[in-house]
């Protein structure tokens, strides 16, 4: 079967300053359904290559098309709704300080039109499920920084996206709740979303079988050994994807989740 590609980065030049590039002619396929790691060192431009992503910079060289959509021809006005499409973990955050905690994580879902009962209701079991039941009232700037990242992890998975976009998101948090959001994002994937999970950890990024990008020296190199394991990985993932379409359960992550799938 053939993998769809969902992001290809067509000779991509990324400079902030004219001085000093952070990518330099670079190319690859993001594919459909996969679950990538990207690791890098602090600074190496984990944060701006998903940036580019979200066509929130542009390359200042060469073409990045993501679902379809066009770095070079794209309009300011279309890139809200290519958003729309992409859960996205910021590694600062940015949850809307004049909102609670659960009207920020039901934010997504009321911009896709869902009534605010069923969107405050999903919103309250996600939260449940990040472990902040008792914090869905509050501010988030009370909370600590590994309670704003797992809310913010939430926000980011309620519209269960077909594309994932993970900024750091166990940077803050402890190992119980880091294992707790990678399996998060495995049940996703298994249901068919696309993760590309940035972490400067790649040590957790080994732990786990899945292809690694290392950002190195304004390139991305992939590790050959998880990137082995991994198209074993997928091709069982494959198969198991279609013997179990019919006997789906339409609980998405976890019983204790228990929001329904589109
Ligand atoms: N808006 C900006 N203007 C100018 N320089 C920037 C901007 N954003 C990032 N940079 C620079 O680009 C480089 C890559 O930054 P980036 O945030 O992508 O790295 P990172 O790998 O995510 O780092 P970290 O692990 O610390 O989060 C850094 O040298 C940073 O200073
Ligand atoms: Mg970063």
């Amino acid at each position: 079967m053939q993998k769809k590609t969902l992001v290809t980065f067509n000779r991509v030049s990324l400079a902030y300053r004219t001085d000093e590039e952070i990518f330099w002619d670079l190319s690859l396929n993001f594919n459909s359904g996969a679950f990538y790691f990207l690791t890098g060192s602090s600074g190496s431009g984990k944060t701006s290559l998903l940036k580019l992503i979200y066509m929130d910079v542009m390359p200042t060289q060469g073409s990045v098309t993501v679902l379809g959509h066009d770095s070079l021809s794209i309009t300011q006005r279309q890139i809200p709704y290519l958003r729309q499409k992409i859960g996205m973990v910021f590694q600062d955050c940015y949850m809307l300080n004049h909102l609670t905690l659960i009207e920020n994580v039901a934010l997504p879902l009321r911009i896709r039109g869902l009534n605010k009962e069923q969107a405050l209701y999903n919103a309250s079991e996600m939260l449940s499920w990040v472990g902040l039941s008792r914090y869905i009232n509050h501010y988030p700037d009370v909370l600590s920084g590994g309670q704003k990242q797992r809310a913010a992890v939430a926000r980011a998975v309620i519209n269960r996206p077909l594309f994932l976009l993970a900024d750091e998101p166990t940077g803050n948090v402890d190992k119980e709740n880091a294992v707790r959001i990678l399996h998060l994002f495995e049940e996703l994937h298994k249901r068919g979303t696309t993760v590309i999970f940035a972490t400067h950890d790649r040590s957790l990024a080994a732990s786990y079988p899945y292809p690694e990008l290392l950002i190195k020296d304004k390139k991305i190199q992939m590790n050959e050994k998880t990137a082995k394991r991994y198209h074993g990985l997928m091709s069982q993932n494959m198969e198991n994807e279609v013997s179990s379409q019919a006997s789906r359960s339409n609980v998405i992550i976890g019983s204790d989740v228990g929001y329904k799938k589109r």
